[in-house]
């Protein structure tokens, strides 16, 4: 009887052991899943190579439509890759002296993208920039929302 019970405890040890070690596998699964997922989202940038950071002059807008973007310079170097699509209703914007305004409903933002007059009530989105051995890299898939504008926004190219 005494050595059954050891056979038992045995066998509740080894139990847990195995317990243990699913659970463990398990765990280590879900980790190497998650870090396969971020690398993929990583290389999954759609990085778009909008030209030679030299060929952008201070105080200009440049379009680019096929890619729904317009990369301004500002007189202190800052880049801003702004997004052509309207926050009202996805309607392209067109860049003017005073910013961009909406042919659609009349909204207008000023240089940063920032709403001057409504229907629109939400700057325009922007798009992360980096410059990558010379050359203005935008990162076209992933768009940031943002209400207003502020300098942490601009990229500067030390
Ligand atoms: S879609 Fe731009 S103002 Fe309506």
């Amino acid at each position: 009887m005494e050595d059954l019970k050891k056979i038992k405890l045995t066998r509740r040890q080894w139990l847990k052991a195995l317990i243990i070690s699913i659970l463990s596998i398990e765990l280590m699964y879900v980790f190497t899943s998650l870090s396969k997922n971020n690398l993929r989202r990583k290389q999954n940038k759609s990085m778009y190579n909008a030209g030679k950071l030299s060929s952008f002059q201070p105080g200009q807008v440049y379009p680019f439509g096929t890619q729904k973007l317009y990369l301004s310079r500002f007189e202190d170097g800052g880049l801003l890759a702004i997004s052509t699509r309207c926050t009202h209703l996805g309607c392209m914007v067109q860049a003017n002296d005073n910013g961009f305004v909406c042919p659609c409903h009349a909204s207008s933002f000023n240089q940063y993208g920032e709403v001057l007059s409504s229907p629109a009530i939400r700057a325009l989105d922007i798009f992360p920039v980096e410059v990558e051995k010379g050359m203005v890299m935008v990162d076209l898939s992933s768009p940031i929302k943002r209400k207003g504008f502020d300098k942490s926004q601009l990229h500067y190219e030390s």
